[in-house]
């Protein structure tokens, strides 16, 4: 019976469409009201018992390394100024019990390369693959509910949620076969598929838990969609050869990778959040009888 303990965080993108703030400063570092994508990411894998974080990165991300790191000058700053809620989530940032191990992907050629890159500390274990521009809200965590469901499968898991037909071309789609709640048997999956080519409207989003065999396609995989070496293909070759399920996880996904998904995020988590929730939606419908 194997166990997932590590999770990839591919974070060596470009980040285009949110130029020019991803300039000089890394996609997954946009906070979302108080905390940035990353951090929403990793709270997520150590919710599901992932202790060893392995981030993918690139030039212009030194800032997601600085910001697991200790800050041993706040942490002073604050403990001497007694502010002891702030250190707490200073320190809260990281557990001690996680390890956090940085590798670079020296050429952005692609989100199958970035998680090929992870191969030399991964092993010959099944692991997690966390995008942590897809942000999602789940109870329990999607991943945990992820980690759960490969616990009794024993096999590779696609998180997959229902997306518009009309979208189908921005996501990997699965050509899947129900099997029981919420878990399909996936017979194929194609990157980014025109609306009337889609196999079904079940899109891949971000959270995938994969057998090591992926290791042995990664780098056989032709570029494809985009000019670039796409994890989809390698899945399409591993399920070839193994069962890969999808599981169409229960949580509200936005898509900060887009302007308008990480407004949205920010919006309802502004709402949730304790300190802001009041004024903000009292912010909000005043607003909203000006437009
Ligand atoms: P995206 O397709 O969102 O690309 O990558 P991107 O470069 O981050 O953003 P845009 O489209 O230019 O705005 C999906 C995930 O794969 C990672 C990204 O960091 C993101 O988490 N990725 C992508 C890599 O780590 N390396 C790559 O070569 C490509």
């Amino acid at each position: 019976m194997q166990k997932i303990t590590k999770a990839v965080f591919p974070v060596a993108g470009m980040g285009t469409r949110f130029l020019p703030a991803t300039k000089a400063n890394p996609k997954e570092m946009l906070p979302v009201v108080d905390k940035p994508l990353i951090q929403y990411a990793v709270e997520e894998a150590i919710a599901a018992g992932i202790t060893d974080l392995v981030f993918i990165t690139g030039r212009t991300k030194r800032s997601i390394e600085d910001h697991f790191d200790k800050a041993y000058e706040m942490e002073a700053e604050l403990q001497a100024r007694g502010k002891e809620k702030l250190l707490k989530v200073l320190r809260n940032v990281i557990p001690d019990h996680v390890n956090c191990i940085y590798i670079r992907q020296v050429e952005a050629l692609g989100l199958g390369h970035a998680v090929l890159c992870a191969k030399p500390v991964i092993g010959d274990e099944p692991f997690a693959i966390i995008l942590a521009d897809d942000l999602i809200d789940g109870e329990p965590p999607v991943m945990k509910q992820m980690v759960e469901k490969f616990a009794y499968y024993q096999c590779s898991v696609l998180g997959v949620q229902n997306v518009a037909r009309e979208e189908t071309s921005q996501y990997g789609i699965v050509d899947a076969a129900p099997l029981s709640d919420n878990m399909f048997k996936v017979n194929n999956i194609v990157e980014k598929p025109a609306p009337e080519l889609a196999p079904s409207t079940l899109g891949v989003v971000g959270r995938y838990i994969l057998t090591p065999r992926i290791f042995h396609h990664l780098p056989r995989v032709q570029a494809g969609a985009g000019g670039e070496i796409q994890l989809t293909d390698a899945i399409a070759a591993l399920l070839t050869e193994q069962q890969v399920l999808a599981y169409q996880f229960d949580g509200v996904r936005y898509d900060c990778g887009s302007k308008l998904g990480y407004l949205k995020a920010t919006v309802e988590h502004a709402l949730k959040h304790p300190e802001l929730s009041k004024e903000f939606s009292q912010y909000l419908s005043e607003l909203s009888k000006k437009l």
